[in-house]
């Protein structure tokens, strides 16, 4: 069956309406992710988050990494389940010690696997593939854009409020610098 966004998002909905919403979703996110055709054609291939629902107690979002984008350590503060349709996400984990935040191994992601994590997670993802964009599913089990959080800055990983903007900026910024290696490389 042809994916559909609005399929897809009346099924979570009614996933979230389960005991056990993330479980429900996983499944929802394996069908899905096995179709990687379908859902490209439906969503495109545009870098960066784009939603495709939102509400106070579900978000789900389509997310394009460019090539060889990372994304700094960030929390959720809500269960998320992380559907690869196409591509490769790597997560590396962190947990909070008395100083801040230290590594915690990781996990890679592949085409049509899906990651569930849960309210504490502190993750940093980044698309290892350094020709290829990675296509993907994220949802979410409350208000993504809203609920306060923390992220981490990359390189010292001092703790800050999390800011959507920050995140936009990083894929565009990564699109860019994508860009501009392709454009010199052409052969690649
Ligand atoms: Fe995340």
């Amino acid at each position: 069956m042809p994916f559909e966004v609005a399929e897809f998002v009346d099924g979570c909905r009614g996933a979230r309406r389960e005991g056990h919403p993330h479980l429900a979703v996983r499944e929802l996110l394996a069908r899905a992710t096995s179709a990687r055709r379908d859902v490209e054609a439906v969503l495109g291939h545009e870098a960066g988050l784009a939603t495709l629902h939102s509400s106070p107690d579900l978000t789900i979002l389509h997310v394009v990494w460019p090539p060889g984008m990372s994304l700094f350590p960030h929390d959720h503060r809500m269960w998320a389940a992380i559907g690869v349709y196409g591509g490769q996400e790597d997560n590396a984990f962190y947990r909070r010690d008395t100083t801040g935040i230290v590594a915690s191994g990781g996990r890679q992601l592949r085409e049509h696997e899906v990651l569930l994590l849960g309210d504490d997670a502190i993750h940093a993802v980044s698309n290892p593939q350094q020709h290829a964009f990675t296509g993907a599913i994220h949802v979410y089990g409350g208000d993504f854009f809203s609920v306060p959080r923390s992220a981490w800055t990359a390189d010292t990983l001092t703790e800050h409020a999390y800011d959507p903007d920050e995140a936009m900026d990083a894929f565009r910024v990564a699109d860019e610098e994508w860009l501009a290696r392709a454009r010199s490389t052409p052969d690649t």
